[in-house]
């Protein structure tokens, strides 16, 4: 029958679930990741942008308002408007640098006006505006610098004061905003993006969890439980517990496959009803054949009515005594009818001669253990091998002294040795149509002094141990007693 190994086997592995949730999570970790890169990039560049905006719009506004200054002619009151515009929120830093030509002109003024570190050089080298950012900073800030470039159009006319070309740089405007509010603003706005996102990654998992849960894993699990029970029990698995349609129909496969097995359980075993009775039948049949020989072996030989049941019933109880096992036990006592089986070619003259043998007659009679072993070597079936090998060696003598090989102690098989015991105890104790029974008394003081001469040595210990039980079957199935081929008192079954 199947077992629960192969569930034991995998309970190491991972569930569907987790496979699923493992692979989902490692997903929408790198999913999340790359979005947040890409909206952090995306918002720094905008916030950045934004601010140099700013950055810019300021550095102009301070170019616009000292041009005006310039031209309302109140150049004098720009450090009170620089100073003003330096106290605005946000404001680090802010100066007016002049180039070389209007320092000439003009003078240095005062002393940041003509201070210029790389960056403002470069502005006044190339007339472009530049931004310097230091967002990682402790303080982060922005940095604009502008030029004033010197112009003969619109409505101020720079050269009508400065001695430069048109388009010259006349100086910059440099200034510092401070930025760690855009940057505290960016971080926390970045901080909530990724908890929103890791929300929605749990929320994510959760969802897939509790459905692969509730349409996939559970579902399988109950199926494979309920397969299991249905193979165990042989009863259908029960349809409406299932929430979907593919493992409904595979549940209702299982139960047509069920049932299928079902059919053919029991039509093997009908099968095997009707080969298990048929095999005892012919066994059956075998074995009364078996019998019958040895009673029509019995009835030729004119010998004492009922020997063959007698002689099997001693074996039979020889061998249970030996501590055989029970197909020994069987064999031996199916087998023991046909140990003379070979007089059947001993002829009349011989087989029933009233007088003694002469020498001659007496070898060919001897030869009816090699006749029987010619009659059953043939066969396959092991009670006729069995039966082969008594009717050779039940004559054999444990000393060696017996025929036909002379064989000797272990040499001569346990079965021969039993049905030799048998035989002659049957043989001795009834009467026969030469010779008067003999006492019980005799008997066994004869056996008892052929025991490790004729008789193997350890079986005369157990007949004489058990001898009132030898004696009650001779008793049973006396010479009076009615034939018994094949009526109620046939032969015993194996292990009776
Ligand atoms: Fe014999
Ligand atoms: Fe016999």
């Amino acid at each position: 029958m199947r077992t629960n190994t192969w569930r034991i086997n995998i309970v190491k592995k991972p569930s569907i679930n987790t496979v699923t949730v493992k692979n989902l999570v490692n997903f929408l970790l790198i999913l999340a990741a790359i979005l947040l890169i890409i909206t952090a990039l995306n918002f720094r560049s905008l916030s950045k942008h934004a601010i140099e905006n700013q950055a810019l719009a300021h550095a102009e506004l301070v170019r616009a308002s000292l041009t005006a200054h310039m031209k309302g002619g109140i150049m004098d009151k720009r450090d009170y408007y620089m100073e003003e515009i330096k106290s605005l929120h946000q404001i680090n830093r802010l100066r007016v640098i002049r180039s070389q030509e209007v320092i000439k002109q003009f003078g240095k003024g005062r002393d940041d006006e003509n201070i210029a570190d790389a960056l403002v050089t470069k502005v006044l080298e190339t007339g472009k505006h530049l931004f310097e950012s230091k967002e990682w900073s402790y303080t982060p800030s922005m940095r604009a610098i502008i030029p004033y470039i010197a112009s003969s159009k619109g409505r101020l006319n720079c050269l009508g004061c400065h001695k430069v070309a048109e388009g010259a740089v006349l100086g910059v405007v440099d200034i510092e905003l401070d930025i760690s509010g855009y940057r505290n603003h960016s971080l926390y706005v970045l901080a909530g993006m990724t908890l929103l996102s890791l929300l929605f990654l749990v929320l994510i998992i959760l969802n897939t969890r509790r459905t692969i849960n509730n349409y996939v894993q559970t579902p399988l699990e109950t199926l494979i439980d309920h397969a299991m029970e249905a193979y165990r029990k042989h009863t259908p698995v029960c349809l409406e517990q299932f929430k979907t349609r593919e493992f409904t129909n595979v549940a209702h496969e299982i139960n047509l496959f069920n049932a299928d097995v079902i059919a053919h359980q029991e039509m093997l075993k009908e099968k095997n009803r009707e080969l298990i009775a048929l095999n005892d039948e012919i066994e059956s049949t075998l074995r009364e054949t078996i019998y019958t020989m040895g009673i029509i072996e019995e009835q030729r030989s004119k010998d004492t009515n009922n020997h063959t049941r007698r002689v099997m019933l001693f074996s039979q109880l020889l061998a249970q005594k030996s501590g055989l096992s029970e197909n020994d036990i069987d064999l031996v006592t199916a087998a023991s009818p046909l140990h003379d089986i070979g007089k059947l070619g001993i002829p009349d003259s011989i087989l029933l001669k009233p007088g003694r043998f002469t020498d001659e007659e007496y070898r060919l009679m001897q030869n009816h253990t090699n006749i029987g072993f010619s009659m059953l070597k043939h066969s396959e079936r092991e009670i006729l091998k069995a039966a082969g090998v008594i009717a050779l060696q039940h004559h054999e003598a444990w000393d060696g002294s017996g025929y036909p090989q002379g064989l000797k102690g272990e040499e001569i098989h346990i079965f021969s040795r039993i049905v030799a015991l048998a035989d002659v105890f049957d043989a001795l104790h009834t009467k026969r149509i030469y010779k008067e029974a003999w006492e019980l008394d005799k008997v066994v003081a004869w056996i008892s002094e052929q025991r490790g001469k004729h008789f193997d040595p350890a079986l005369v210990d157990l007949f004489l141990q058990n001898l009132e039980e030898f004696v009650a079957i001779s008793n049973r199935y006396n010479n009076d007693a009615p034939d018994s081929a094949l009526n109620g008192n046939g032969p015993v079954p194996a292990g009776d």
